[in-house]
């Protein structure tokens, strides 16, 4: 079954907004597993702009689903992700002015920091995704580097509409292919929503999306365990009229 991930980094924002103690993601994570969630996701960015490790530290002995620890490859990260053990880290570009990740890790063309990362993370027993362009490049560089996974960057889709989205959409398929083909486990993620997650979840091989923004939105007006509910069920709808 299609596994879905909730990114719960929103939460920690609004703590981060005044400084406090609330709203706590680690409740928040609780809540999305009551409403079906398969997997935990949280970036610990560099600037600590919303989660903090606190919270990477307190989630991992407490998320009884999987944990998925966003992170550059700075390696006071790579520190932290070593000592918590999340089940699965997912190495991503990040830019301190950025306001979310902006596109897929180069991989091809950062190949051998990357390769020590990857190499430091295996050893310390942790599965790696690498967020990605759907680029053939970039998936035969994660490849080479033996991940296990790749996390097809579905921004371009997301931001698109008519025509160019299902180019986009094509491009998808087409990585994915790529992906499978090499023996990785196809991942995807970034804006996708209520509305345009479904031809997503029905790319063959998909195994897990990662969604944030569109459902702590949703969640703000009916709830958190509602709004991962509700993301559940299409994923169920997508897979059951395939
Ligand atoms: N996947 C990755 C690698 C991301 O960086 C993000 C954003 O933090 C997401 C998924 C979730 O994106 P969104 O918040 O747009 O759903």
């Amino acid at each position: 079954m299609l596994e879905l991930g909730v990114n719960i980094d929103h939460i920690a924002t609004i703590r981060q907004a005044r400084k406090t103690y609330e709203p706590d993601p680690v409740t928040a994570a609780a809540m999305a597993e009551l409403g079906g969630a398969d997997c935990i996701t949280v970036h610990l960015r560099e600037d600590r702009r919303h989660i903090i490790d606190r919270d990477v530290r307190i989630l991992a002995d407490t998320v009884n689903i999987k944990l998925n620890l966003e992170m550059s490859i700075a390696n006071d990260i790579v520190d932290i992700a070593c000592q918590t053990k999340p089940n699965q880290v997912t190495l991503v570009p990040e830019k301190r002015e950025e306001v979310t990740t902006e596109g897929g890790l180069d991989v091809a063309g950062n190949y051998s920091n990357i390769e020590s990362t990857v190499k430091r993370l295996h050893d310390a027993g942790i599965s790696i995704s690498l967020f990605l362009d759907p680029e053939e490049a970039q998936i035969e560089a994660a490849h080479k580097l033996q991940v296990e996974a790749v996390e097809l960057h579905t921004g371009q889709y997301a931001l698109n509409s008519g025509a160019e989205r299902n180019a986009c959409l094509q491009e998808l398929i087409t990585s994915g292919r790529q992906i499978a083909d090499a023996g990785m486990t196809l991942h995807a993620g970034h804006g996708l929503n209520y509305q345009n997650v479904i031809p997503v979840a029905r790319i063959d091989n998909m195994v897990e999306l990662n969604i944030g923004h569109s459902i702590i939105s949703r969640a703000i007006f009916i709830g958190l365990t509602q709004a991962v509910q509700e993301m559940k069920q299409l994923l169920v709808i997508a897979e059951s009229k395939h």
